[in-house]
C-alpha cells in the first residue's frame, strides 16, 4: 500500500523537487503552496504523513499542524524549519509534531526520516504488512533499492548454472544469498554443501574437497567421498574461498574447467555436475596482485559477482530487520515487546554497524531477552556502552543534524552525570535556562 503524504511548502523550487523525489520514492504526494490550500487538502481526504514549513503564508505552519492532527491523530508530522526558528520547532514538538529537519537539508535525509518514522509507527501499531516498502526474497528481508538490486541479480543467476562469487564484509548476509541462489535454482531439490576455507587446515582441505581412496595416506582406512562428490546435482558453498591453498586453488581450477578430478591417491576420474557458489570478504583482485589467488581462478570464479552493500549504505534496511528480529526473539520468549521508541530508531539508524546485519540481530536479540519493556529503548540497546563507534578507520556515514544531536545528547548527559543529576546546576554550567535544558532534553528524548 502506498503512504498518503501532504507536503505544504510555500517555495515553488523546494516544493517541486520533493515532491518529485517522494514520488519517485513511491509514495503519493499531494502538494500544497500555503496554509489556505493545505488546510483544504487535510479536509479533503486522509493523510498517512505531512510534511509542513513552520513559516507559510496564510496560516502559519504551527495551526496547520494542528488541523493535521486533529483530522490525522495517527498521522506523522515533519516540520520543516529554517535554522533560526529553532524555538517553533520545539513548541512544534510539543504540538504533536513527530520530528523536525533544519532547512536546508538533503533529500536522502528526509527519505530516510520518513521511511523510518513510518516503519517504526507500523511497527507500533502492529502493522507488519504495512512497513513501507518491506520485501522478502528466501530469507532475505529488505527494503532498500540497492537489495531489490541484488535479489533481482540473484533472481536471474540462479536459473543458470553459471559460478557465482558474493562478495561483502562480514555479517552483510553472504550466506543467506548463497543459500538463497540454491533454493531459486533448479538444483533444490539436492543439497547445498557447505565448506568454510578458513576453518579447514590446507593439508585436509583437499581429501575434505575431493575424497581420498582407501590407504590413500596413514590413517585412510576407507574411501571416502569428498564435498564435491556429496554435493553431485546440487550446489557446494565455498565459504572464504580467498584462504585456498596452491595446491586446492589448482585441483579446483581443473574441476571448474573440465568438471573432473581424482580422489586424493586415486586414479579414477570422477565427473561432477556441481554449481559453484563462493563467497569472500577480501577483494579478490588484491589476493591476486598479492600472489596469494592464481588469476585464471579468479576469473573461473567470478563469472557472476553479487556484491553485498554495507548496512549502514543501505539504511532503510535497518528498521525493517530490526522489526523483524524483534519478533524472532521475543515470540519464542514469549514476551510482549511491540516495537522502538523513537530515540532507539534514532539511535539504530545512526549508528555505522561495522558488524553489519550480524551485529544488529545480536543488538536486538540482547535486547529483546534482557528488557522488561514493551518498547524497547536507546538504553535497551545498549548504545550508550557498547555500540559507540569506535573504529576510526570507518568513513562517517552520519547525516549532519543525527551528530549534532548526538553530540548534544552525549553532552548533556555527561554535564548531568557530573552533577548528580541536578538540572539546576547542570543549566548553570551550560549557561542555558532550567526551562531551555528540560526542552532540549525532552527534545533529544532524555526524559
Ligand atoms: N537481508 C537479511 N535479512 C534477514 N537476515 C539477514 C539478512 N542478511 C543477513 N541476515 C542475518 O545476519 C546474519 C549474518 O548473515 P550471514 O551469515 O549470511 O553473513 P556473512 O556475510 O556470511 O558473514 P561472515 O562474513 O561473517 O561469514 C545471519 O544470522 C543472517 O541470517
Ligand atoms: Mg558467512
Amino acid at each position: 500500500m502506498r503512504h498518503r503524504i501532504l507536503l505544504v511548502e510555500d517555495e515553488p523550487i523546494l516544493r517541486v523537487t520533493l515532491s518529485n523525489d517522494l514520488s519517485e520514492e513511491g509514495y503519493e504526494v499531494t502538494p500544497a503552496s500555503d496554509g489556505a490550500e493545505g488546510l483544504a487538502r487535510i479536509r479533503e481526504r486522509s493523510f498517512d504523513a505531512a510534511l509542513l514549513d513552520l513559516k507559510l503564508p496564510k496560516a502559519d505552519g504551527l495551526s496547520l499542524l494542528q488541523s493535521f492532527k486533529a483530522a490525522n491523530p495517527q498521522g506523522l508530522a515533519i516540520m520543516m524549519t529554517a535554522y533560526g526558528t529553532i524555538q517553533s520547532a520545539i513548541a512544534a514538538m510539543k504540538a504533536g509534531a513527530t520530528d523536525y529537519l533544519l532547512k536546508p537539508f538533503p533529500t536522502d535525509e528526509l527519505l530516510v526520516l520518513l521511511r523510518g518514522l513510518l516503519a517504526q509507527h507500523a511497527v507500533l501499531s502492529g502493522e507488519r504488512t504495512k512497513l513501507p516498502g518491506l520485501r522478502q526474497f528466501g530469507d532475505l528481508i529488505y527494503a532498500s533499492e540497492k537489495m531489490a538490486r541484488v535479489c533481482d541479480l540473484i533472481a536471474t543467476v540462479a536459473r543458470s548454472d553459471a559460478t557465482v562469487l558474493i562478495q561483502g564484509e562480514t555479517g552483510t548476509g553472504k550466506e543467506l544469498v548463497a543459500r538463497a541462489i540454491h533454493q531459486q535454482s533448479g538444483r533444490r531439490a539436492q543439497p547445498l554443501i557447505p565448506v568454510a576455507c578458513a576453518a579447514i587446515p590446507e593439508t585436509l582441505l583437499e581429501t575434505e574437497l575431493f575424497g581420498h581412496e582407501k590407504g590413500a595416506f596413514t590413517g585412510a582406512i576407507r574411501e571416502r567421498k569428498g564435498r564435491f562428490e556429496l554435493a553431485h546435482r546440487g550446489s557446494l558453498f565455498l565459504d572464504e574461498v580467498a584462504d585456498l591453498g596452491p595446491a586446492v586453488q589448482a585441483k579446483l581450477l581443473r574441476v571448474l574447467q573440465e568438471k573432473e578430478f581424482e580422489r586424493v591417491g586415486g586414479t579414477q576420474t570422477i565427473k561432477a555436475d556441481v554449481r559453484l557458489i563462493s563467497a569472500t570478504r577480501k577483494r579478490l583482485e588484491d589476493e591476486v596482485v598479492a600472489g596469494r589467488l592464481r588469476e585464471d581462478l579468479f576469473y573461473r570464479l567470478k563469472v557472476i559477482t553479487v556484491l553485498l552493500p554495507l548496512l549502514r549504505e543501505r539504511k532503510e534496511d535497518i528498521l525493517p530487520l530490526a522489526a523483524h528480529f524483534l519478533e524472532k526473539y521475543s515470540r519464542p520468549l514469549g514476551k510482549d515487546v511491540r516495537g522502538f521508541s523513537s530515540e532507539a530508531c534514532r539511535q539504530l539508524l545512526a549508528y555505522h554497524w561495522p558488524g553489519n546485519i550480524r551485529e544488529l540481530e545480536a543488538t536486538v536479540q540482547r535486547a529483546v531477552t534482557l528488557t522488561k519493556n514493551t518498547i524497547l529503548t536507546a538504553e535497551d540497546l545498549s548504545f550508550e556502552v557498547g555500540l559507540t563507534p569506535t573504529d576510526k578507520t570507518n568513513v562517517p556515514a552520519h547525516p549532519l543534524t543525527d551528530t549534532v544531536r548526538e553530540a548534544e545528547r552525549r553532552y548533556l548527559q555527561e554535564v548531568l552525570q557530573s552533577v548528580g543529576g541536578q538540572r539546576k546546576r547542570a543549566a548553570e554550567i551550560l549557561g542555558i535556562s532550567r526551562k531551555t535544558l528540560w526542552k532540549k532534553m525532552k527534545l533529544l528524548g532524555m526524559e
